[in-house]
């Protein structure tokens, strides 16, 4: 018997075996059913037969396991020294990859992000915004309206109105997407990107501005941000600033922002007594422009993947 099983030399033959001695109708089986007569010596015997013939077995099987698998692994082997053909992988586009990295640093500050429609009407895009009919400030975008009086968004402000009349104060949001105004050159495009911040709660100052402000910009450029604020004009935010940041040895234009006009909060059903807070606003294409060294707004939204690949995505 233990020769045979050492000569097996498949898994299924040595399987057959096994349940020929182990198995319901087994020799050994049979031998330890029938100890009930026979003396202790007898019985060591057998036991001990069992527990030998149990042992062989399993060595037997881990050996026949272990030539199966070398054989396997003679046969399916993959050779990584063989040429491939080249495999075209995706990238995030530098806006998406961008909003991922801004969207990010914003919403560990607390901030969530909002969308909202690219048409608009005239009240998120203007009125609300503390510019009405006739107020000299809907000049300074040039806007594209429809025939129906509604405007393709000139700014993602309109966001603001929509988000603080659904959920209103306090309320620490961000809203993100394009929009379009009457320009066209290598900075300007018909259609670009904005995103815009807006907290309101009862104790918010500038301060919090310039620090959430400070933040992302450091945390998105990877570095220190020197900021410079100077004054500036928007009809839904006073005091309003601009930001600079400092780029190099340049100052760069980077943001407009102000503490929210009582008007803005009234529109929106918000008390200016009780509640205030600030908003900013930036070029989305202008950041990622910034720091990805792309010098020219245009083929962003060309779709050409050429550009994109000469451009390091
Ligand atoms: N909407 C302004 C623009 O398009 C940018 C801006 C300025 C947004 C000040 C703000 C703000 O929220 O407070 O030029």
């Amino acid at each position: 018997m233990k020769d045979k099983i050492k000569n097996v030399k498949s898994l299924e033959e040595l399987q057959k075996m096994y349940s020929d001695t182990f198995g319901k109708n087994g020799t050994m089986t049979a031998k330890l059913k029938n100890m009930a007569g026979l003396s202790n010596e007898e019985r060591s015997i057998i036991n001990a037969e069992n527990a030998e013939l149990r042992q062989l077995f399993k060595e037997k099987q881990n050996e026949l396991e272990m030539v199966a698998l070398n054989a396997k692994l003679a046969t399916e082997y993959v050779d990584v020294t063989l040429d491939v053909e080249p495999q075209n992988r995706g990238t995030f586009h530098p806006l998406t990859q961008s909003l991922k990295e801004i969207g990010s640093v914003l919403e560990s500050l607390g901030f969530t992000m909002w969308v909202g429609p690219e048409i608009e009407d005239d009240w998120h895009n203007f009125t609300a915004l503390n510019t009405p009919e006739y107020h000299p400030a809907r000049d300074m975008q040039d806007s594209f309206f429809l025939e129906n009086g509604n405007v393709m968004r000139t700014q993602t402000s309109s966001i603001q109105i929509r988000a603080m009349e659904k959920v209103g104060v306090p309320i620490k949001m961000f809203g993100v997407g394009r929009t379009y105004r009457k320009e066209w050159d290598a900075t300007h495009a018909p259609m670009f990107g904005q995103i815009e911040g807006l907290y309101i709660d009862k104790n918010v100052t500038i301060t919090d501005l310039v620090a959430t402000m400070r933040a992302l910009l450091s945390k998105f450029f990877e570095r220190d941000i020197q900021l410079r604020i100077r004054p500036s004009y928007f009809p839904f935010t006073e005091p309003s600033i601009e930001m600079d940041m400092k780029w190099g040895d340049r100052w760069l234009e980077i943001c407009g922002a102000g503490m929210v006009h009582p008007n803005v909060l009234k529109n929106c059903n918000i008390n200016p007594n009780e509640y205030q807070g600030f908003a900013f606003g930036f070029g989305w294409d202008r950041m990622a422009m910034l720091k990805y060294n792309l010098n020219d707004i245009r083929p962003i939204y060309d779709g050409d993947i050429r550009w994109l690949k000469n451009n390091g995505f």
